[in-house]
């Protein structure tokens, strides 16, 4: 007879095992019998992750076993008869440490709709990027307009000399390597990165004001830069100059929405921890975030720009930042305005 306690960790909508410290199962809940497609005596006693592909989760396991804490959660994936699931894990350790309980919830929903924001907001800064290449191309676009049209107007009056073609070919020339540098340079920013790839960080703050400098002359911003770098990074370098580019987007949108006077955006890059950690931070002077929606700001839909912000600018960069590259992304208000700071460990 199964006790009620039994019947009900049978009747829990989440994964529940108990588990010896020589990592075998010592009961299971029936929702975990469920998920693997076994029955209850063919998991016990068994070794913990058994039914797993995954080679690191019986280390997983073991690991909590040497935590100080009684308790920790984690997030991997599970395979199921049904295929492959995100989960949340939920361990703590009990009966003088020789015991663990391990609750499993199928978060694939939310890591789901996690990747449906991220997908969106690349559209965003897409759609952005695409505007950008708009305002670098108008120029040498007009250019080469002109320059045809002149020598259309000297061809008509019969005034055209051979001599005369060859400064405006080679200045059409120049014209046209601006125009597809700045296509090559922008679609590279929109490949997914695959790998970590090694980096100096300059050049990811650079490839981010690329893109941004021309709207911030254009709103007469001043930019201030500060940066002393020795290291490199190991990061994924277009999401973090995505992250830039949010940052610096934000700053712009807030001195022109308060319509401040002189108008700047200071970005600064150092180290610290003797060189193993970099450090940038992008401050502006238009006054802050208001502190009652300042721990609202990384929350996604959270905007305070109508029909014209997505709120998704910096909840992806949180995303970058603290779960791609495992650093750390927070916010401060300072005397003139906001202060963004991410954190980064530097190449060992
Ligand atoms: N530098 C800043 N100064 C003032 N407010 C800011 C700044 N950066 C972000 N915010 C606030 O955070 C909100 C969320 O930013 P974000 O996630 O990028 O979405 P969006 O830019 O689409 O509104 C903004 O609507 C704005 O209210
Ligand atoms: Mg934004």
């Amino acid at each position: 007879m199964k006790s009620k306690f039994e019947l009900l960790i049978d009747a829990m909508p989440v994964t529940v095992s108990q588990i010896s410290s020589d990592m075998t199962y010592i009961n299971v809940n029936k929702k975990l019998t469920e998920v693997v497609g076994l029955k209850k005596e063919d998991i016990i006693g068994k070794k913990v992750g058994f039914t797993q592909k995954n080679k690191d989760f019986s280390k997983l396991i073991d690991d909590i076993f040497d935590l100080e804490n009684d308790f920790a959660t984690m997030e991997t994936q599970i395979f199921t008869k049904n295929g492959c699931f995100d989960y949340l894990l939920i361990a703590s350790r009990f009966n003088d440490k020789k015991e663990l309980i391990l609750i499993g919830i199928d978060i694939t929903p939310i890591k789901q709709q996690e990747k449906l924001l991220i997908n969106k907001a690349r559209f965003v800064a897409m759609g952005e990027m695409i505007g950008n290449i708009a305002h670098q191309w108008r120029q040498p676009l007009s250019a080469i307009g002109a320059i045809t049209a002149d020598l259309q107007i000297k061809k008509s009056l019969n005034q055209l000399t051979v001599d005369d073609i060859e400064k405006p070919l080679l200045d059409i020339a120049t014209h046209t390597q601006f125009l597809s540098a700045t296509v090559n340079d922008f679609r590279n920013f929109f490949k997914e990165d695959k790998e970590l790839e090694s980096v100096n960080p300059l050049e990811i703050i650079k490839k981010a004001l690329l893109m941004t400098e021309h709207s911030l002359k254009a709103n007469n911003i001043e930019l201030k830069e500060e940066y002393v770098f020795s290291k490199k990074l190991f990061t994924f370098p277009n999401e973090l100059v995505q992250v830039f580019l949010n940052l610096i987007k934000n700053a712009q949108d807030a001195l022109v929405e308060k319509e401040i006077q002189n108008p700047w955006i200071k970005i600064k890059g150092y180290e610290i921890d003797g060189n193993n950690t970099i450090v940038f931070e992008i401050s502006d002077n238009a006054k802050g975030i208001p502190e009652e929606i300042k721990e609202r700001i990384f929350e996604p839909y959270f905007t305070t720009k109508n029909e014209n912000g997505t709120g998704l600018g910096l909840y992806m960069s949180k995303i970058i930042v603290e779960k791609h590259c495992k650093g750390k992304l927070s916010v401060q208000n300072c005397q003139e305005g906001a202060k963004f700071t991410v954190v980064l460990k530097g190449k060992e």
